[in-house]
């Protein structure tokens, strides 16, 4: 992974700031991250100011072409899913919107400069709350892809959810390595936060409107299908007869 240079400044930013950046910064450097599964990149971008912080740049030509998602839509599904956590309240995705880049069109997110030692799997003190929302928005956006190296831990310890291309599939898809929980009552604050979004006014149909101009109608239906069965089960989900863990696992 390319380094940060040693005058950028150590870390954005207020939201303002961040979505600034993506939406406006110049693209100053993009160096390809090897061990990614797209042509993926890491991309300087440079603030008016001449700050520079780093984001991840995936170009929707840099897409592998799978039989089981359509071609050309894993950005769309990055920024979708960022904006479902987001509307459901849920601090898990780093900004993520859609840019054009050095190489077309593509999603743009926030670098989150990761405790490399951090394992979802193996960590002794575990952020459970967190950890369990994220295990909920996984199977709420059908995440086929949650591998232990898509979890990070910023150094103040906040997690975060990473590479969501894989996600809103029209088929059950669910293949994740968080299965901590499963079968286990989910928190009721959890189930709250869930119900306060799915019956204050506005607030579905609003997300409705922001991921119809991302994904097609019946993959937004699915969300929403499996957030009533959230509600009414009010239970971590059971890995199926499926195929249900990414691989590699890492
Ligand atoms: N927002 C991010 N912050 C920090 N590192 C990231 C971020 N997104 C991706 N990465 C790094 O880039 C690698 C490849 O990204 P990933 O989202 O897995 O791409 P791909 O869709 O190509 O699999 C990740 O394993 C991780 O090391
Ligand atoms: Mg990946």
């Amino acid at each position: 992974m390319p380094k940060r240079s040693r005058e950028m400044p150590k870390r954005p930013m207020s939201r303002e700031q961040a979505e600034r950046l993506l939406r406006e910064g110049t693209f100053v450097g993009i160096e390809l991250i090897p061990w990614a599964s797209n042509y993926t990149f890491a991309a300087s971008l440079m603030l008016p100011n001449g700050d520079c912080y780093m984001g991840i740049y995936k170009p929707r030509r840099g897409e592998i072409p799978l039989y089981d998602f359509p071609t050309g839509t894993l950005y769309r599904r990055e920024v979708a899913a960022y904006r479902a956590a987001r509307a459901l309240g849920w601090d898990l995705v780093p900004l993520t919107l859609i840019r054009d880049g050095p190489h077309g069109v593509g999603s743009l997110q926030l670098f989150i400069e990761a405790d490399e030692q951090f394992d979802v799997l193996h960590d002794p003190n575990l952020d459970h709350a967190a950890v369990q929302r994220l295990t909920v928005f996984d199977f709420l956006t059908n995440n086929a892809d949650r591998k232990a190296g898509h979890v990070l831990r910023d150094c103040d310890g906040h997690l975060w959810g990473i590479d969501h291309g894989l996600t809103f599939n029209e088929e059950p898809k669910l293949r994740t390595v968080l299965w901590h929980y499963q079968g286990q009552p989910i928190p009721e604050d959890i189930l709250s936060e869930l119900e306060e979004f799915a019956t204050a006014p506005g607030r579905a149909e609003a997300l409705r409107v922001e991921l119809g101009e991302l994904l097609k109608r019946p993959e937004i239906e699915g969300f929403f299908e499996r957030l009533e069965r959230v509600l009414a089960l009010r239970r971590f989900p059971s890995p199926g007869p499926r195929r249900h863990v990414p691989w590699p696992l890492y």
